[in-house]
């Protein structure tokens, strides 16, 4: 069994919502905002589902009745997450283990195909466009999010550095080219949307960590963003406290970050969103 630092948090759908704040469901309602309302019979695909963000931010917004979501992620503490927070609030959601590579759903089968802050960490991005737009009725609409700048990244990549040394690989979730938008429509359009019915724009998000949080904070960053290509070591382990503790210092300060008047500290995280938003039309194929 791969080897496990004992100081680890062992991740599930709530960790994951703590370490987020409410940065993802931001940004979210920001996109919601471009495309045109649900309407009875939408069939909405929350891809790389997370702690269901997505899901939670069009329940939030009091959807016609007749819609239905589908969760999906890798990840089946996630999963078993959403299935749970669905289950208790009586939502239409049906959750379910799946890669985005590898969607088992038929061909458009979706209305919206929501894609949050998922395609720099999927791997094999162009695949998952690829689903996404099989996926897609014509004229539906996708939204594809993504971070473009996150300023907790150079303290882990910092941390990284302190406790394993400049020359090894870096965290498979720490790499150091950022994913920009550029990339993102690279794979959209390898997937097979056409680049001028890609719409881009950008926004921010403020994660919000309270006076006295920063600790818990870096320990649930380590934790998610922290392992190596070839996982965690005995030397992770021996050097947990020292990551947590440079994680906390290089969070005191730094580009995009600044202390609220209660002693918060305020990372300003920017995203792109892009989205295509013809609806009724014929779907494009890219040439
Ligand atoms: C940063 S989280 C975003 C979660 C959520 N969509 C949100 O906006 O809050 C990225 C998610 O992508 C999932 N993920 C990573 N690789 C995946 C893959 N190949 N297929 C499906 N989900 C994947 C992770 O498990 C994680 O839940």
């Amino acid at each position: 069994m791969a080897f496990v630092p004992k100081q680890i948090t062992q991740y599930q759908a709530e960790h994951l919502a703590e370490l987020q704040g409410d940065v993802s469901e931001t940004a979210i309602n920001y996109c919601l905002d471009l495309i045109p309302p649900f309407k009875t019979g939408d069939v909405v695909h929350d891809n790389a589902c997370g702690s269901g963000a997505v899901t939670e931010s069009i329940m939030a917004a009091n959807p016609p009745p007749g819609i239905h979501i589908h969760a999906t992620d890798v990840n089946p503490q996630f999963v078993q997450g959403v299935e749970s927070l669905a289950k208790s609030k009586d939502w239409p959601v049906t959750a379910a283990v799946m890669p985005a590579q590898a969607l088992t759903f038929e061909d458009n089968k979706f209305t919206q195909s929501i894609t949050s802050f998922a395609f720099h960490c999927l791997g094999d991005h162009d695949e998952a466009a690829r689903q996404i737009y099989r996926t897609l009725q014509p004229g539906g609409v996708a939204i594809a999010t993504i971070w473009v700048f996150m300023p907790h990244v150079d303290a882990l990549q910092h941390a990284h550095w302190q406790t394993r040394g400049r020359d090894g690989p870096m965290p498979t979730l720490l790499p150091l080219e950022d994913y920009q938008e550029l990339n993102l429509r690279d794979a959209l359009k390898a997937g097979g949307f056409t680049d001028e019915k890609i719409s881009c724009t950008e926004t921010t998000a403020h994660l919000k960590v309270p006076q006295g949080g920063l600790k818990r904070w870096a320990q649930l960053a380590w934790s998610y963003l922290g392992a190596l290509p070839s996982g965690w070591s005995q030397d992770d382990e021996d050097h947990w406290d020292e990551a947590i503790g440079d994680i906390v210092k290089q969070l005191q300060s730094g580009k995009g970050i600044t202390a609220g008047p209660n002693g918060e500290t305020n990372m300003e995280m920017r995203a792109v969103a892009p989205w295509r938003r013809s609806r009724g039309g014929a779907r494009d194929r890219a040439k």
